[in-house]
């Protein structure tokens, strides 16, 4: 269960004055009465997920993993982030991973796709195409790329190297797989992209990257519970909701996601676009950017200690890390560094955690969250999605927004469209 702490938010409004509008919020979410309520299928997804994809998933996963050397997870936004920020965080950015995982569909850059076909050209692979829509471009583009290369590589046996994870009937994708004969998942109607991890858009890349997918839906599943309460005292992504709307109200436009392991910082990515996506529209929303640090003090801390106070931080701690390290004697001590000797390194991550707080909260004037996760397991992700899910739903819709939707990213598909020359 992620832990929260507000004592050091500044906060200058109680929590539970709040609590009226919370109540009344939580009703509407949970009844379905909400803004965007067809979109609300992650609530109760830890019991209504489909048993027997979920079996298909691990099966397939496990054949991936005997013939794979580089699994390619193509797509972008909630049909990539989600996958990658788990796979991040729990095997570490340098941990023993086979097979490969690495991801396309997610840019248009020429050299990144040109770099990523030269990589793979030699190396046995398998593809995931993910796209709910079916015509994302970015993701559109790459697959046709990676189709031809894997029906010139492999020829018929092609189609067994492709997995389509899609809309169960409507949509272009759909359509190719079943021509093709791809075996294929599906993307719920009423989960939305970024809160899509969850569906087979994260548990099939994360089941190929040989991570325990069940422990995750038990981390989500003890999450509806723990998150689930509208009482603000039992709640702390609510009580968390809240405080970002105080905060907000208090001037602060801007939320800083900081961790202390750079395998959190795709987590961050993921958080930014569940977030920002959600929450940012109508003209309102909080700004939410991230840092890891120590690494980031070195460059924005200078900006968080003494710069325009438009920001709030929320740190995001692991209690636990993935691995700890004992730090080593030296009889010459030429560095001056035996001080340490014989300390963990992760205890030193934490002293600089507590140093950079305090510089933050009493010089700098910083508000600050503190969130903290027990570690960066299979079970702990899990966990986490549901916390950050409720905490957005419940603070985008106090803006009376609907968190479920994003038009404003339509906007530049259209004029790319038109100078792409699309019909
Ligand atoms: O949150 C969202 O809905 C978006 O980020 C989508 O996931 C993203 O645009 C990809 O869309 P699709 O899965 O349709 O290719």
């Amino acid at each position: 269960m992620i832990q929260l702490d507000l004592n050091h938010a500044f906060l200058k409004e109680d929590v539970k004055a709040y609590q009226d509008q919370v109540r009344a919020i939580d009703e509407a979410l949970q009844n379905g009465t909400c803004k965007g309520n067809d979109f609300i299928g992650w609530l109760n997804w830890a019991n209504n997920y489909d048993k027997e994809e979920f079996s298909r998933i691990k099966e397939v996963a496990a054949k991936v993993r005997e013939n794979t050397e580089v699994f390619v997870v193509c797509g972008i936004g909630g049909s990539y982030l989600g996958a990658r920020a788990a796979i991040e965080m729990m095997n570490g950015l340098y941990g023993d991973n086979k097979p490969e995982i690495i991801y396309m569909g997610n840019t248009f850059s020429s050299t990144y796709i040109s770099q990523v076909m030269n990589h793979i050209k030699d190396k046995e692979v398998t593809v995931n195409v993910i796209s709910k829509s079916g015509t994302t471009t970015e993701t559109a583009l790459a697959f046709r790329i990676l189709k031809q290369f894997m029906e010139e590589k492999y020829g018929e046996d092609a189609k067994n190297r492709i997995i389509a994870t899609t809309d169960k009937a409507r949509g272009t994708l759909k359509a190719l797989a079943d021509k093709e004969g791809y075996e294929t998942f599906v993307i719920p109607d009423d989960i939305g992209g970024r809160f899509s991890v969850i569906t087979p858009v994260g548990l099939l890349p994360i089941a190929v990257a040989g991570i325990d997918i069940d422990a995750l839906m038990k981390g989500l599943h003890e999450g509806m519970g723990e998150y689930g309460d509208a009482d603000l005292e039992k709640n702390p992504a609510y009580r968390y909701a809240v405080a970002r709307r105080i905060l907000q109200n208090q001037g602060y436009d801007v939320e800083l996601l900081v961790n202390y392991e750079p395998q959190m910082q795709m987590v961050a990515e993921w958080w930014k676009q569940l977030f920002g996506e959600s929450e940012g529209k109508d003209g309102k929303g909080i700004l939410p950017d991230s840092v890891c640090f120590s690494t980031d003090l070195h460059s924005l801390g200078q900006f968080v200690q003494e710069g325009k106070k438009v920001l709030f931080e929320t740190n995001l701690y692991v209690e636990t890390p993935m691995i700890d390290l004992t730090f080593p004697n030296d009889e010459a001590n030429e560095d001056g560094m035996n001080y340490l000797a014989g300390k963990s390194v992760d205890w030193a991550n934490k002293m600089a955690a507590k140093g950079t707080l305090q510089a933050h909260e009493e010089t700098g004037g910083v508000p600050n969250i503190l969130l903290t996760m027990p570690g960066m397991t299979s079970y702990d992700f899990g966990n986490m999605c549901m916390f950050f899910f409720k905490a957005i739903a419940m603070t985008t819709l106090m803006n009376d927004s609907n968190p479920f939707n994003q038009p404003g990213v339509e906007v530049y598909k259209k004029n790319m469209f038109k100078l792409l020359g699309k019909e």
